[in-house]
């Protein structure tokens, strides 16, 4: 079976779904204080190859990137669960516009949900 990137319809449109995908969480007032210094279009780049990679199989350890990427806000600024279902919840809303399909739907919300334990930095959840 084709990878997941490829069933999704490639490149581009991960990069479209993105787009609209960030649209959402950069303009959601829960998430808002995280994203204060952050720059936009870079951090839109850094999804787009990070999920390019993750649905292609290439990631190498994606599970270490995330724990990382994040550790700082979850030590200092208590990224939690309810902040990650906000941030999953966009990405599926994202998927239904873009009429992805429900299976195809349900195995990127598995991808996501493999990476919670590494970005929320829970030490009882090394998988990934
Ligand atoms: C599975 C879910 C998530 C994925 C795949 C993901 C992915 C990423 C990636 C690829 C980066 C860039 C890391 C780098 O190279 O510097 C990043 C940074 C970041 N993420 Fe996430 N993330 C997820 C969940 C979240 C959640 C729930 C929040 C909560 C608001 C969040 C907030 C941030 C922030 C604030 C940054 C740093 C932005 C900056 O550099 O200013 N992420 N994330």
């Amino acid at each position: 079976m084709p990878n997941l990137l490829d069933r999704l319809g490639g490149e581009s449109a991960v990069n479209a779904v993105v787009d609209k995908f960030y649209d959402k969480v950069f303009s959601d007032q829960t998430l808002a204080p995280f994203f204060a210094n952050t720059d936009f279009a870079k951090q839109r780049v850094r999804q787009k190859r990070f999920l390019i990679q993750l649905m292609s199989g290439q990631s190498k350890d994606p599970a270490t990137y995330m724990r990382n990427a994040h550790r700082k806000y979850v030590d200092e600024m208590g990224l939690n669960d309810s902040h990650f279902d906000i941030v999953a919840g966009h990405l599926v809303t994202t998927l239904r516009e873009f009429k992805v399909s429900d299976t195809l739907i349900a195995e990127v919300g598995s991808a996501l949900e493999s990476l919670r334990g590494a970005v929320l930095n829970r030490v009882s959840e090394n998988a990934a």
